[in-house]
Protein backbone atom coordinates (compact mmCIF):
# COMPACT_ATOMS: atom_id res chain seq x y z
CA UNK A 1 0.00 0.00 0.00
CA UNK A 2 1.47 3.74 -0.63
CA UNK A 3 2.71 5.44 2.32
CA UNK A 4 0.61 8.19 3.76
CA UNK A 5 3.38 8.98 6.55
CA UNK A 6 3.68 12.51 6.67
CA UNK A 7 0.30 13.22 4.31
CA UNK A 8 -1.67 16.10 5.45
CA UNK A 9 -5.08 15.25 5.63
CA UNK A 10 -8.35 17.26 6.06
CA UNK A 11 -11.02 15.03 7.76
CA UNK A 12 -15.12 17.41 8.12
CA UNK A 13 -16.70 16.01 10.65
CA UNK A 14 -14.06 14.14 12.64
CA UNK A 15 -16.06 14.65 15.83
CA UNK A 16 -17.86 11.48 15.30
CA UNK A 17 -18.88 8.72 13.06
CA UNK A 18 -17.12 8.27 9.89
CA UNK A 19 -15.04 11.42 9.99
CA UNK A 20 -13.72 10.31 13.58
CA UNK A 21 -12.78 6.58 12.31
CA UNK A 22 -11.55 7.92 8.92
CA UNK A 23 -9.16 10.53 11.23
CA UNK A 24 -7.99 7.76 13.61
CA UNK A 25 -7.24 5.54 10.44
CA UNK A 26 -5.23 8.19 8.57
CA UNK A 27 -3.82 8.16 12.35
CA UNK A 28 -2.81 4.69 11.93
CA UNK A 29 -1.05 5.80 8.49
CA UNK A 30 1.28 7.96 10.58
CA UNK A 31 -0.32 11.06 8.38
CA UNK A 32 -0.91 14.86 9.71
CA UNK A 33 -4.57 14.81 10.20
CA UNK A 34 -6.69 17.69 10.89
CA UNK A 35 -10.10 17.40 13.02
CA UNK A 36 -12.59 20.12 11.94
CA UNK A 37 -16.34 19.72 13.70
CA UNK A 38 -18.38 21.96 15.85
CA UNK A 39 -17.79 19.76 18.63
CA UNK A 40 -13.95 20.81 19.86
CA UNK A 41 -14.12 18.87 23.25
CA UNK A 42 -14.62 15.40 20.81
CA UNK A 43 -12.10 15.69 18.36
CA UNK A 44 -9.35 16.52 21.35
CA UNK A 45 -10.43 13.47 22.26
CA UNK A 46 -9.97 12.05 19.03
CA UNK A 47 -7.04 14.18 18.37
CA UNK A 48 -5.41 12.53 22.11
CA UNK A 49 -6.48 8.69 21.03
CA UNK A 50 -4.30 9.50 17.56
CA UNK A 51 -1.45 10.67 19.31
CA UNK A 52 -1.26 7.58 21.75
CA UNK A 53 -1.28 5.36 18.42
CA UNK A 54 2.57 6.50 18.51
CA UNK A 55 2.81 6.07 14.56
CA UNK A 56 4.52 9.55 14.80
CA UNK A 57 0.75 11.08 13.25
CA UNK A 58 0.24 15.05 14.13
CA UNK A 59 -3.07 16.65 14.82
CA UNK A 60 -4.48 19.88 14.38
CA UNK A 61 -7.88 20.59 15.77
CA UNK A 62 -10.04 23.00 14.41
CA UNK A 63 -13.40 23.87 15.57
CA UNK A 64 -15.55 25.02 12.69
CA UNK A 65 -18.95 25.06 11.51
CA UNK A 66 -18.82 24.31 7.53
CA UNK A 67 -22.01 25.35 6.66
CA UNK A 68 -20.15 29.16 7.37
CA UNK A 69 -17.76 29.98 4.68
CA UNK A 70 -15.12 31.86 7.14
CA UNK A 71 -15.12 28.75 9.23
CA UNK A 72 -14.17 27.01 6.23
CA UNK A 73 -11.37 29.66 5.73
CA UNK A 74 -10.26 29.50 9.02
CA UNK A 75 -9.69 25.81 8.78
CA UNK A 76 -7.98 25.62 5.27
CA UNK A 77 -5.68 28.55 6.18
CA UNK A 78 -4.48 27.13 10.03
CA UNK A 79 -4.02 23.86 8.24
CA UNK A 80 -1.57 25.58 5.63
CA UNK A 81 -0.15 27.63 8.52
CA UNK A 82 0.68 24.59 10.45
CA UNK A 83 1.61 22.05 7.80
CA UNK A 84 2.20 24.28 4.56
CA UNK A 85 0.02 21.79 2.23
CA UNK A 86 -2.53 19.89 1.96
CA UNK A 87 -2.69 16.27 0.41
CA UNK A 88 -5.97 14.69 0.96
CA UNK A 89 -9.36 16.41 1.83
CA UNK A 90 -12.01 14.40 3.44
CA UNK A 91 -15.63 15.98 2.81
CA UNK A 92 -17.80 14.11 4.91
CA UNK A 93 -19.45 16.70 7.76
CA UNK A 94 -22.85 16.34 6.88
CA UNK A 95 -26.72 15.48 8.23
CA UNK A 96 -29.83 13.52 7.40
CA UNK A 97 -33.09 14.86 8.59
CA UNK A 98 -35.67 12.46 7.45
CA UNK A 99 -39.51 13.30 7.68
CA UNK A 100 -42.23 13.53 4.74
CA UNK A 101 -41.30 17.27 3.09
CA UNK A 102 -44.23 19.06 4.28
CA UNK A 103 -42.96 17.93 7.91
CA UNK A 104 -39.30 20.02 7.45
CA UNK A 105 -38.57 23.20 8.84
CA UNK A 106 -38.01 25.34 5.97
CA UNK A 107 -34.68 26.70 8.07
CA UNK A 108 -33.43 24.04 10.55
CA UNK A 109 -33.93 21.15 8.53
CA UNK A 110 -33.72 22.21 5.06
CA UNK A 111 -31.67 25.12 4.24
CA UNK A 112 -29.40 23.75 7.43
CA UNK A 113 -29.30 20.54 5.74
CA UNK A 114 -27.90 22.01 1.95
CA UNK A 115 -25.38 24.37 4.05
CA UNK A 116 -23.74 21.66 5.44
CA UNK A 117 -24.01 18.53 2.74
CA UNK A 118 -23.92 21.20 -0.50
CA UNK A 119 -22.41 24.05 0.30
CA UNK A 120 -19.77 22.89 2.72
CA UNK A 121 -18.49 20.08 0.97
CA UNK A 122 -18.12 22.91 -2.47
CA UNK A 123 -16.63 25.83 -0.36
CA UNK A 124 -14.51 23.42 1.51
CA UNK A 125 -13.13 21.86 -1.57
CA UNK A 126 -13.09 25.55 -3.50
CA UNK A 127 -11.08 26.82 -0.81
CA UNK A 128 -8.51 23.55 -0.88
CA UNK A 129 -7.97 23.38 -4.81
CA UNK A 130 -5.71 26.33 -5.50
CA UNK A 131 -3.17 24.69 -2.99
CA UNK A 132 -3.72 21.28 -4.80
CA UNK A 133 -3.42 23.18 -7.99
CA UNK A 134 0.42 24.64 -6.84
CA UNK A 135 1.74 21.07 -5.87
CA UNK A 136 -0.13 18.93 -8.81
CA UNK A 137 -1.44 16.59 -6.57
CA UNK A 138 -3.79 16.03 -4.28
CA UNK A 139 -6.73 13.64 -3.00
CA UNK A 140 -10.39 14.30 -2.44
CA UNK A 141 -12.43 12.05 -0.99
CA UNK A 142 -16.29 13.24 -1.16
CA UNK A 143 -18.66 11.44 1.17
CA UNK A 144 -22.00 10.51 -0.78
CA UNK A 145 -24.75 7.89 0.17
CA UNK A 146 -26.56 5.47 -1.59
CA UNK A 147 -28.97 8.24 -1.31
CA UNK A 148 -27.19 10.05 -3.98
CA UNK A 149 -27.62 7.19 -6.49
CA UNK A 150 -31.53 6.53 -4.98
CA UNK A 151 -34.61 8.49 -4.00
CA UNK A 152 -36.33 7.37 -1.10
CA UNK A 153 -39.15 8.52 0.80
CA UNK A 154 -38.83 10.92 3.80
CA UNK A 155 -35.39 11.28 2.29
CA UNK A 156 -35.96 14.22 -0.28
CA UNK A 157 -33.76 16.76 1.18
CA UNK A 158 -30.58 14.28 2.09
CA UNK A 159 -31.13 12.77 -1.42
CA UNK A 160 -31.34 16.23 -3.28
CA UNK A 161 -28.17 17.31 -1.33
CA UNK A 162 -26.32 14.08 -1.70
CA UNK A 163 -27.50 13.72 -5.81
CA UNK A 164 -25.63 17.39 -5.56
CA UNK A 165 -22.58 15.90 -4.05
CA UNK A 166 -22.38 12.77 -7.29
CA UNK A 167 -22.97 15.78 -9.53
CA UNK A 168 -20.18 17.71 -8.03
CA UNK A 169 -17.52 15.05 -7.97
CA UNK A 170 -18.29 13.91 -11.09
CA UNK A 171 -17.49 17.19 -13.23
CA UNK A 172 -14.60 18.26 -11.07
CA UNK A 173 -13.09 15.00 -11.19
CA UNK A 174 -12.92 15.30 -15.53
CA UNK A 175 -11.63 18.93 -14.43
CA UNK A 176 -8.94 18.27 -12.18
CA UNK A 177 -7.00 14.91 -13.15
CA UNK A 178 -4.80 16.72 -15.12
CA UNK A 179 -3.20 18.25 -12.17
CA UNK A 180 -2.57 15.14 -11.05
CA UNK A 181 -5.75 15.84 -8.79
CA UNK A 182 -8.06 12.45 -7.72
CA UNK A 183 -11.48 13.34 -7.01
CA UNK A 184 -13.53 9.87 -5.66
CA UNK A 185 -16.96 9.60 -4.38
CA UNK A 186 -17.84 6.95 -1.30
CA UNK A 187 -21.19 6.09 -1.30
CA UNK A 188 -22.07 3.63 1.83
CA UNK A 189 -25.22 2.29 3.03
CA UNK A 190 -26.67 2.26 6.21
CA UNK A 191 -23.54 2.46 9.06
CA UNK A 192 -24.04 2.33 12.95
CA UNK A 193 -23.17 6.03 13.85
CA UNK A 194 -25.39 8.81 15.53
CA UNK A 195 -26.36 9.63 12.29
CA UNK A 196 -29.86 8.38 12.92
CA UNK A 197 -30.07 10.18 16.72
CA UNK A 198 -30.49 13.40 14.90
CA UNK A 199 -32.43 12.31 11.56
CA UNK A 200 -35.36 12.57 13.27
CA UNK A 201 -36.99 9.21 12.30
CA UNK A 202 -40.34 8.21 12.49
CA UNK A 203 -41.38 4.57 11.11
CA UNK A 204 -44.15 2.85 11.91
CA UNK A 205 -42.72 0.08 9.64
CA UNK A 206 -39.75 0.04 11.42
CA UNK A 207 -38.28 -0.38 7.65
CA UNK A 208 -34.43 -0.10 8.15
CA UNK A 209 -31.41 -1.52 7.31
CA UNK A 210 -30.46 -5.48 7.41
CA UNK A 211 -27.93 -6.25 9.62
CA UNK A 212 -26.15 -8.43 7.32
CA UNK A 213 -25.72 -4.92 5.10
CA UNK A 214 -25.24 -2.51 8.07
CA UNK A 215 -21.42 -0.73 7.87
CA UNK A 216 -19.39 0.17 11.44
CA UNK A 217 -17.58 3.45 10.65
CA UNK A 218 -14.77 1.88 10.52
CA UNK A 219 -15.66 -0.08 7.96
CA UNK A 220 -16.32 3.52 6.12
CA UNK A 221 -12.53 5.03 7.65
CA UNK A 222 -10.79 2.29 5.99
CA UNK A 223 -12.39 2.06 2.49
CA UNK A 224 -11.39 6.23 3.12
CA UNK A 225 -8.20 5.19 3.37
CA UNK A 226 -7.33 2.79 0.48
CA UNK A 227 -9.18 5.52 -2.02
CA UNK A 228 -6.21 7.50 -0.98
CA UNK A 229 -4.14 4.45 -1.82
CA UNK A 230 -5.77 3.52 -4.46
CA UNK A 231 -7.85 6.28 -6.24
CA UNK A 232 -11.14 5.12 -8.26
CA UNK A 233 -13.74 7.56 -9.53
CA UNK A 234 -16.61 6.00 -7.00
CA UNK A 235 -16.93 2.55 -4.56
CA UNK A 236 -20.94 1.65 -3.33
CA UNK A 237 -20.05 -0.14 -0.10
CA UNK A 238 -21.44 -2.96 0.54
CA UNK A 239 -21.09 -3.85 -3.32
CA UNK A 240 -24.44 -6.11 -2.92
CA UNK A 241 -26.21 -2.16 -3.30
CA UNK A 242 -25.06 -1.75 -6.49
CA UNK A 243 -27.31 -3.93 -7.56
CA UNK A 244 -30.13 -1.74 -6.25
CA UNK A 245 -28.81 0.85 -7.83
CA UNK A 246 -28.87 -0.63 -11.44
CA UNK A 247 -32.26 -2.03 -10.79
CA UNK A 248 -33.15 1.97 -9.85
CA UNK A 249 -31.42 3.11 -12.64
CA UNK A 250 -33.16 0.23 -15.53
CA UNK A 251 -36.54 -0.09 -14.00
CA UNK A 252 -37.27 3.12 -12.06
CA UNK A 253 -41.09 2.05 -12.27
CA UNK A 254 -40.50 -1.39 -11.02
CA UNK A 255 -38.81 0.21 -8.14
CA UNK A 256 -41.96 3.31 -7.53
CA UNK A 257 -44.22 0.59 -7.37
CA UNK A 258 -42.55 -1.61 -5.14
CA UNK A 259 -41.23 1.50 -2.52
CA UNK A 260 -44.85 3.05 -2.96
CA UNK A 261 -46.88 0.05 -2.19
CA UNK A 262 -43.94 -1.78 0.56
CA UNK A 263 -43.37 1.88 2.28
CA UNK A 264 -45.11 5.02 1.72
CA UNK A 265 -48.85 3.51 1.70
CA UNK A 266 -48.23 1.60 4.87
CA UNK A 267 -46.19 4.73 6.88
CA UNK A 268 -48.94 7.01 5.76
CA UNK A 269 -52.32 4.60 6.00
CA UNK A 270 -53.71 6.91 8.63
CA UNK A 271 -53.02 10.23 6.93
CA UNK A 272 -54.66 8.84 3.78
CA UNK A 273 -57.66 7.27 5.84
CA UNK A 274 -58.31 11.18 7.11
CA UNK A 275 -58.00 12.31 3.78
CA UNK A 276 -59.93 10.26 1.72
N1 LIG B 1 -24.63 6.80 8.92
C1 LIG B 1 -25.02 6.45 7.71
O1 LIG B 1 -25.85 5.53 7.55
C2 LIG B 1 -24.44 7.14 6.49
C3 LIG B 1 -24.57 6.50 5.25
C4 LIG B 1 -24.05 7.11 4.12
C5 LIG B 1 -23.42 8.34 4.22
N2 LIG B 1 -23.33 8.96 5.44
C6 LIG B 1 -22.67 10.26 5.49
O2 LIG B 1 -21.50 10.16 6.28
C7 LIG B 1 -21.17 11.44 6.81
C8 LIG B 1 -20.87 11.32 8.30
O3 LIG B 1 -22.06 10.90 8.96
P1 LIG B 1 -22.03 9.86 10.19
O4 LIG B 1 -22.89 8.72 9.80
O5 LIG B 1 -20.66 9.60 10.62
O6 LIG B 1 -22.86 10.70 11.27
P2 LIG B 1 -22.40 11.40 12.63
O7 LIG B 1 -21.78 10.42 13.55
O8 LIG B 1 -23.62 12.14 13.09
O9 LIG B 1 -21.28 12.43 12.17
C9 LIG B 1 -21.57 13.62 11.50
C10 LIG B 1 -20.36 14.53 11.57
O10 LIG B 1 -20.64 15.71 10.79
C11 LIG B 1 -20.32 16.83 11.58
N3 LIG B 1 -21.15 18.00 11.24
C12 LIG B 1 -22.48 18.07 11.12
N4 LIG B 1 -22.85 19.35 10.89
C13 LIG B 1 -21.71 20.09 10.90
C14 LIG B 1 -21.43 21.47 10.74
N5 LIG B 1 -22.40 22.39 10.55
N6 LIG B 1 -20.15 21.87 10.80
C15 LIG B 1 -19.15 20.98 11.02
N7 LIG B 1 -19.35 19.67 11.17
C16 LIG B 1 -20.62 19.23 11.11
C17 LIG B 1 -20.56 16.40 13.03
O11 LIG B 1 -19.76 17.20 13.91
P3 LIG B 1 -20.28 18.29 14.95
O12 LIG B 1 -21.68 17.95 15.32
O13 LIG B 1 -19.31 18.19 16.09
O14 LIG B 1 -20.15 19.59 14.22
C18 LIG B 1 -20.05 14.97 12.98
O15 LIG B 1 -18.68 14.94 13.21
C19 LIG B 1 -22.33 12.37 6.45
O16 LIG B 1 -21.98 13.13 5.32
C20 LIG B 1 -23.45 11.40 6.11
O17 LIG B 1 -24.37 11.97 5.22
C21 LIG B 1 -23.81 8.38 6.57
Amino acid sequence: MPSLTGKVVIVTGASSGIGEASARQFGREGAKVVLAARRAERLETVAQEIAALNTGAETLVIQADLSKLEDIQFVVNQTLSKFGRIDVLVNNAGFGRLDWLENLDPTKDIEAQLLVNVHGVIQTTRQVLPVMIKQKSGNIINMCSMAGLIGTPTYTIYAASKHAVHGFSEALRREVEPWGIHVSLIYPGGVATEFGQHAGIKRKTKATTPKFLLLTADDVGRAVVKLVQHPRAMWIIPWLWSLSALLNKLFPAFVDFTTIRGFTIPEREDELKAHA
